[in-house]
């Protein structure tokens, strides 16, 4: 389904450092195709795609140590003069986990963190959205185990280590794919000659009446 446009070709480039903006990534890339869009999913470590042959870019990275993985904030200052990443059809999704805390003062470090990816970079998206992440206990070495333990729980995160945990409103994030798959894809407009109404197929994607006359009739429209 295209929702009557033609099909709007996405990159999605991801930075992760423990897996989970991997998954964000996929989710998104998911919800994008079954829409209808053509999308390309690239890890910034060991990918460096050109994003020219896109018309909407999406980057997503993960907060470590108040700042973002070096191989975005690389690909990121690489191609942020290209039209396609100075254009509308941009966006930035941060994961962290400051964002549970509601805390001015760890909201405030998040802006700082954006402040400074976008004066490294010199690219500023149309769209930015900080994503809760998670704390996949599992998959950590002990140490960064115990200081994660630590951390989470000042910040009243979970401090079972058995288990990994995730923060992330999958529907706010299935919200925001839909909200660029319908901001990025150009809709074909119903025909002015069209008499027909909502049952032509002008309306469904399907070639209108008026490009039909056209090809019919070699190019010349008639008078
Ligand atoms: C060592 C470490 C440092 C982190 N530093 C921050 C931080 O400074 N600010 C923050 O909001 N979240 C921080 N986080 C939380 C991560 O952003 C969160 O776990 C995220 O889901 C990680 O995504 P990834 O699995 O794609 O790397 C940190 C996590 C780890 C393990």
């Amino acid at each position: 389904m295209n929702g009557g446009g033609t099909v709007t070709r996405i990159l999605i480039l991801y930075g992760t450092t423990d897996g989970h903006t991997a998954k964000i990534a996929g989710f998104v890339a998911d919800r994008l195709r079954a829409l209808g869009a053509g999308v390309e999913v690239f890890n910034a470590a060991t990918s460096n795609p050109d994003p020219t042959a896109y018309a909407g870019i999406i980057v997503a990275a993960s907060v470590h140590a108040g700042g973002y993985q070096r191989s975005v904030v690389h690909w990121v200052r690489a191609h942020a003069q290209t039209e396609v990443m100075r254009g509308a059809r941009t966006a930035f999704l941060s994961v962290c986990l400051g964002i549970l805390e509601k805390n001015p003062k760890v909201m405030a470090d998040l802006t700082a963190i954006k402040s400074a990816f976008i004066a490294r970079t010199g690219w500023t998206p149309t769209q930015f959205k900080i994503v809760a992440g998670a704390l996949p206990y599992t998959r950590y070495g002990w140490i960064k185990r115990v200081i994660m333990r630590r951390i989470a729980r000042k910040a009243g995160g979970a401090t079972d280590t058995a288990h990994d945990h995730e923060y992330t409103d999958w529907l706010d994030l299935r919200a925001f794919a839909e909200k660029c798959y319908s901001l990025w894809t150009p809709k074909t407009e119903p025909n002015a000659s069209c008499e027909t109404g909502s049952a032509c197929s002008c309306a469904s994607g399907a070639i209108p009446m008026r490009s039909r006359v056209l090809a019919r009739s070699g190019g010349a429209l008639p008078g």
